[in-house]
């Protein structure tokens, strides 16, 4: 069975995770991340929503506004909550599938101190535009509003040939297995300004916890995902998780809950140092084959009238493939019945979920209809996927 995702290991990733006399690779990880992506600076956390909360922290943002998509993930508006500010939702631009302009305009408010730029499955947003849109409010409201680049599904995506991660104040990405290149599990900022760099350091010494335990879990959790992901097992796996027997593995959200997971706040451990630097060694490659694979998806999407997806990008990283179709489960079940699993990123629209409507302000029709219709398909490398006859 072909699965939605999967992660790029081979053997030199098993290699990096039982390297285990191999030290200082938590900032050996930092160092390299940080240059790949053009920043000078890198701090590595649990999760990419740890490094969120942490950033507003060490902003000293409490009570604020923080603008960020009605479509992105949820765990995003978490992090915004459990930071003790207020999430503001944009929906979509018609035709993106990252917030439109005129609607983060609107959003600004006097008591906006920071946005979420999200360049979702890959897809830059016009970060120039998004920088004259701030200079103008902050010139109005007489304040700083910080600029943070959510490039947790968009490590290495353009904007006109210049790096997102260039702009703004800060970028953050999440590292699990089913982004671009992992950690295992992980998060990371990127930032420019050393202060911001020395304090999220501080915080971290301060507020995240050593668990002994934690390394021989990632290893763990490293071997099993080995196997579940082996295309002989994952039939198996894939019938275990429609029943919702992995829901502790996979559920990452509940509707009407807001809260981090229990390892939110652990230290960053060497094995994922270890693999996330194998990863980020092999980036190129991982993406020059996602764009591959995506572009010979796309091409044959592109004439059809019962599906839309944006036309190819060659500065998209594609996190994920994500087509909307008007009868999604007619897609789903079809691929199936041929041992394909196809995705449904995402399938909601944050201000519509239970613990999210009290802080919806009107309408997001955009991205509710994204979360009815959004299909991924599998573009992981060496997945050999291919649209078939009759789909
Ligand atoms: C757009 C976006 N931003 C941030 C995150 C946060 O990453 P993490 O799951 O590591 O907390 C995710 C997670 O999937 C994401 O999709």
């Amino acid at each position: 069975m072909i699965p939605r995702l999967k992660p790029s290991y081979d053997l030199s990733d098993w290699k990096a995770a039982l390297s285990f006399f191999s030290k200082g690779n938590v900032q050996a990880f930092e160092d390299e991340f940080a240059s790949k992506f053009e920043c000078a600076h890198g701090v590595m956390f649990a999760h990419g929503r740890t490094a969120l909360y942490a950033l507003l922290k060490v902003w000293g943002l409490e009570h604020s506004e923080v603008i960020c998509p009605a479509y992105t993930c949820v765990v995003v508006a978490d992090a915004i909550v459990l930071s003790s500010n207020i999430p503001v939702f944009v929906d979509c631009g018609e035709g993106s599938f990252n917030m439109s302009y005129e609607g983060l305009e609107a959003a600004l408010t006097e008591k906006t101190r920071a946005i979420l730029v999200t360049h979702l499955w890959g897809y830059a947003m016009d970060v120039e535009r998004v920088a004259e849109i701030v200079n103008r409010a902050e010139k109005k409201y007489g304040h700083k509003i910080y600029v943070i680049q959510d490039c947790a599904h968009s490590y290495g995506a353009r904007w006109q040939g210049k790096m997102v991660t260039r702009f703004g104040d800060a970028s953050i990405f999440g590292s699990n297995i089913a982004k671009i290149i992992n950690s295992i599990f992980g998060g990371m900022v990127l930032c420019h300004d050393q202060t911001t760099s020395e304090n999220l350091r501080t915080f971290r010494q301060q507020h995240c916890r050593r668990d002994r335990s934690k390394s021989f879990k990632r290893l763990l959790y490293f071997v099993a995902v080995n196997v579940a992901f082996n295309h002989l097992v994952y039939g198996l796996v894939h019938f275990l998780e429609r029943n919702g027997w992995l829901d502790r593995f996979v559920k990452y959200y509940e509707e009407g809950v807001i809260a981090f997971p229990a390892d939110w706040d652990l230290l960053p451990c060497e094995i994922e140092a270890r693999v996330g630097r194998n990863q980020l060694r092999k980036y190129d490659r991982i993406i020059a084959d996602r764009q591959k694979q995506s572009r010979a998806i796309i091409e044959p999407l592109e004439t059809r009238k019962d599906i839309w997806c944006l036309p190819f990008d060659p500065d998209c990283t594609y996190s994920h493939l994500v087509a909307l179709a008007e009868d999604r489960s007619r897609w789903m079940n079809f691929y199936l019945r041929h041992g394909v699993q196809l995705g449904m990123l995402i399938e909601y629209s944050i201000p519509y979920m239970k613990a999210y409507r009290q802080y919806s302000r009107g309408d997001y029709p955009v991205s509710k209809s994204y979360s009815e219709r959004a299909i991924n398909f599998p573009t992981w490398p060496g997945c050999d996927f291919e649209l078939k006859e009759g789909s």
